[in-house]
């Protein structure tokens, strides 16, 4: 499940949420593969981005999101205690905070960005995430952000080619520090 891979979320016409998920690699990531290769069925609402932590979910990839479309946002990161990493997904809790603050006085309703544990084996959680997410924003209804863009695909993957060059650029800072 990537954002190549997954279809358009409303197929038929209609409003249907979209949300950008930012998923750790080493479990929420392998969860969500893992469900679909159980055929665990969920919204298709989620483009995935995959990070190696969720502590590497910056919070300028979250404003981001929302400003390219997205009506959520979620992060799903390894449990308390197993990030591999140590304590990235503590740093992205303490991240979670802020922007929960941040976005409340944006006017952004709390549950349009939403964090999970997630570890490898809880495909079903995914699902169950996925499509608990997708129902409390039906019921929110489109973000309604001044700026719309129609084209969804190429915004998510614009979205992450922004994030992926600014991966590289801090690999090649630490690499040559
Ligand atoms: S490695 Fe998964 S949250 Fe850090």
């Amino acid at each position: 499940m990537n954002s190549e891979k997954t279809s358009p979320p409303a197929p038929d016409g209609a409003w249907s949420p979209r949300i950008v998920a930012f998923f750790c690699n080493w479990c929420t990531y392998t969860a969500a593969d893992l469900a679909g290769v159980s055929r665990l069925k969920y919204a298709p609402n989620a483009r995935v981005i995959r990070l190696m932590c969720s502590g590497r979910v910056d919070p300028q990839f979250v404003l981001d999101a929302f400003a390219r479309g997205a009506d959520g946002v979620l992060i799903g990161g390894c449990h308390p205690g197993d990030c591999h990493y140590a304590e990235g997904n503590f740093k992205m809790l303490r991240r979670f905070q802020l922007l929960k603050r941040l976005l409340r006085d944006m006017g952004i309703e709390e549950p349009r960005l939403r964090l999970e544990w997630i570890s490898a084996a809880e495909g079903e959680k995914v699902k169950a995430v996925i499509n608990d997410m997708t129902a409390r924003l039906k019921s929110l209804g489109p973000l309604g952000l001044p700026r719309q863009f129609a084209e969804w695909d190429s915004e998510v993957v614009k979205l992450t080619e922004t994030i992926q060059e600014q991966e590289t650029k801090e690999a090649e800072v630490t690499h040559a520090s």
